[in-house]
């Protein structure tokens, strides 16, 4: 890839904008931020990191959009994060404003961009960043199972005292409270965890993975999560970059998929240099069919709240 973009060189932002020049997806990384001198001097850290880190990625920060012409990847990381005591859909508002103006700026520069979507809440922002961009539902994609996943993934190895390479995790639906880890599906080395590990266990994982934002939150105190958010959106750059069919849990917008309609909501996808090459349609329980319809609600909700 010629060139990737990063919108918001906070945490978040800088930490992905990091990752993806150490993996080398794109010849030139360039991160955005509304600061003054903030974006150039992370960029030019990152860069001067490179003879010894040894990628040859060149990092380039900046205030305006110029610099960021004729990206084939937008991240956007742009906006609040949360604080102790406050939901993701806490920074509806405020951050629909954010993404919308970014989401503008990018399609003007960057028209044939595929945007990856970070901000909170997630959902709803990626359903902003598709309406603001009138871009395909491929190229519009929002972060949240992988990290989901990583979670729920870290905890089933804690519990069993395996590699965590060897766990694999699906978690489904909206990225809040009502996401929906798909348990039979979640394996150690192809061993279902329901073999492995008691219900009442599997239960507690869950709920852990359920609050796996907020538990970070709670320690920082001054902002949320972003080593495992960054790599989760890194992770998906990587397959397009490398258009490598990977099947990952993203948020996409669904239409008529898992009987849900106009609305975004992780659902597992695969993704090429086309975007969603794909929607993969699991059979699911009745129960699990339930769980994702109130995520997907939940999102819905908040989407009928937009003034867009
Ligand atoms: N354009 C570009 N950058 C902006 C804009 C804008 N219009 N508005 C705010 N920003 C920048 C801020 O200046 C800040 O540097 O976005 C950055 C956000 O960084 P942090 O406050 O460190 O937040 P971070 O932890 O990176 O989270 C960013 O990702 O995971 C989500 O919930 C999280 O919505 C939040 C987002």
């Amino acid at each position: 890839m010629k060139k990737i973009t990063v919108i918001g060189g906070g945490n978040v932002g800088s930490t992905a904008a990091q990752r993806i020049a150490e993996k080398q997806l794109a010849q030139e990384v360039v991160l955005v931020d509304i600061l003054e001198g903030v974006p150039q001097g992370k960029a030019l850290d990152m860069w001067e990191s490179a003879p010894v880190e040894g990628f040859d990625s060149a990092v380039v920060g900046a205030n305006d959009y110029a610099a960021t012409a004729n990206s084939d990847i937008v991240v956007i990381t742009a906006g609040l994060a949360r604080k102790p005591g406050m939901s993701r859909d806490d920074l509806l508002l405020a951050n629909t404003k954010i993404v919308k103006s970014v989401t503008e700026q990018v399609v003007t520069h960057s028209p044939n961009s595929i945007l990856i979507v970070v901000s909170n809440p997630l959902d709803v922002m990626a359903y902003v960043a598709k309406k603001v961009s009138g871009f395909a539902k491929q190229r519009v994609i929002g972060m949240a199972g992988i990290l989901d996943s990583a979670r729920f993934r870290l905890f089933i190895a804690q519990e069993l005292n395996v590699s965590v390479r060897d766990v694999q995790a699906m978690v489904l639906g909206g990225h809040g409270d009502s996401m929906v880890p798909l348990v039979r599906y979640s394996t150690v080395a192809g061993i279902p965890i329901t073999e492995l590990i008691s219900a009442e266990r599997i239960e507690a994982l869950v709920t852990r993975a359920r609050n796996g934002g907020i538990e970070i939150v709670n320690f920082l105190k001054t902002g949320s999560a972003y080593y495992a958010p960054s790599s989760a959106a890194v992770e998906m750059v990587e397959a397009i970059a490398r258009n490598s069919n990977r099947v990952l849990p993203c948020s996409a917008w669904l239409e008529g998929e898992y009987g849900l309609n106009d609305v975004y909501c992780g659902v597992p996808v695969k993704l090429n240099a086309n975007g969603i090459e794909q929607i993969l349609e699991l059979k699911l329980t009745d129960e699990e069919i339930a769980g994702l319809k109130k995520s997907a609600d939940d999102v819905t909700a908040n989407i009928k709240k937009l003034d867009i």
